[in-house]
């Protein structure tokens, strides 16, 4: 049977996504062929679909997968053939059945973590641990602070829940749904709140007497953006890291200036750049799942065939955690 991959041939909904059969081909130096068990779903492919992330057509999806190493280039030395594996990388193509990528993106899957855990935790898991462990206010954060945290329910968000509970750090999470809020609570949050039905700067004000939080972590974008700066305490820092609401527009420096704010806008793969930094990054994030603080649970997951009604569900905002395609 010949291999699969999703493709596109033009930004668009669900239905531009098609499976085509595939030559996926033998390593080069330095890459390796992997045999994808599970497949991460992250909301940075449907900026990719959509044209928001506008990539050259026609073009793969997908950056998060764990499976098999099946063949292994000239020059690398850290995988070999039949090791479990995992990665969040570009480029882009993670949803097929196997590809071929550079080695140096990829690192061996402990056995404590299953194929579907690893494929649901890559991405998203190093996120948090540049998030919280790097992107931090002036004089850093301490146990007991408050950081306000959006779409606490999600993917990226409820491993942030937990680790933001392991380092001490107070989280307020919001979410869209007093469901969702319930879960962000069950998952290590302190406080959540409902931004469909509450003013978040308003409670965040009074959830810290008034002072606001040193850090916001906002992946939500546009529709959370000015409740965000008014959240922030002097000289608090702002971390736009996604917009799942829309691109937040182009912000005058005036917004910035009544309270001194630091303002940044990371992503992931800027932190990711070598082998040392990729397994640095995922030696933290395997050793806090090890110890239990964050656990790696998957919330949906999708036959392969099924990936339309996987972005689907993720736009329409009824999913929750992480999600997986099973290959
Ligand atoms: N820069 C980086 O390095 C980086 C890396 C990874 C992820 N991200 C970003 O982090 C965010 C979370 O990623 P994820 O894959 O874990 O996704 P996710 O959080 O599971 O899904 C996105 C969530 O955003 C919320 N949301 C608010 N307004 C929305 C709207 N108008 N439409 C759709 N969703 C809306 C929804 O939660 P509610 O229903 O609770 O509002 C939704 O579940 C994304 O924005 C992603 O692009 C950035």
């Amino acid at each position: 049977m010949s291999d699969r991959a999703v493709r596109i041939s033009q930004p668009g909904g669900p239905e531009a996504m098609r499976i085509e059969a595939v030559d996926v081909g033998d390593p080069g130096p330095g890459e390796i062929r992997i045999r994808h068990v599970a497949v991460g779903l992250n909301y940075i492919d449907i900026y990719h679909r959509s044209g928001v992330y506008p990539l050259p057509m026609p073009a793969g999806l997908g950056m998060e997968g764990a499976g098999i190493v099946e063949a292994v280039g000239d020059g690398v030395a850290h995988l070999k053939v039949g090791d479990r594996a995992a990665y969040a990388s570009q480029p882009i193509g993670a949803y097929a059945s196997a590809r071929v990528m550079p080695a140096r993106c990829v690192v061996p899957l402990p056995d404590f973590l299953s194929f579907e855990q690893g494929a649901a935790m890559m991405l998203k898991g190093m996120t948090v641990q540049y998030l919280l462990r790097r992107t931090l206010p002036q004089a850093g954060l301490q146990p007991g602070d408050h950081v306000l945290f959006h779409a606490a329910a999600g993917g990226v968000g409820l491993i942030a829940c937990q680790w933001a509970k392991a380092l001490g750090l107070r989280l307020i999470g919001t979410a869209g749904s007093d469901a969702k809020c319930r879960l962000a609570l069950d998952h290590g949050a302190d406080v959540a709140i409902n931004y469909a039905t509450e003013n978040v700067a308003d409670r965040v004000k009074e959830i810290t007497g008034g002072q606001g939080v040193k850090v916001v972590y906002d992946s939500v974008g546009a529709s959370t953006w000015e409740g965000s700066l008014a959240s922030l305490r002097p000289f608090g820092l702002m971390v736009s890291f996604g917009n799942a609401s829309g691109v937040v527009a182009p912000v005058p420096l005036s917004a910035l200036s009544a309270k001194g704010l630091y303002l940044t806008r990371p992503s992931l793969f800027v932190h990711l750049t070598s082998q040392e930094a990729t397994r640095e990054i995922a030696g933290d994030l395997f050793k806090i799942v090890e110890s239990g603080a964050v656990k790696i649970e998957v919330e949906q997951r999708y036959p392969f065939d099924e990936v339309q009604r996987a972005h689907r569900e993720m736009e329409a905002r009824t999913t929750t955690g992480s999600g997986v395609l099973l290959v």
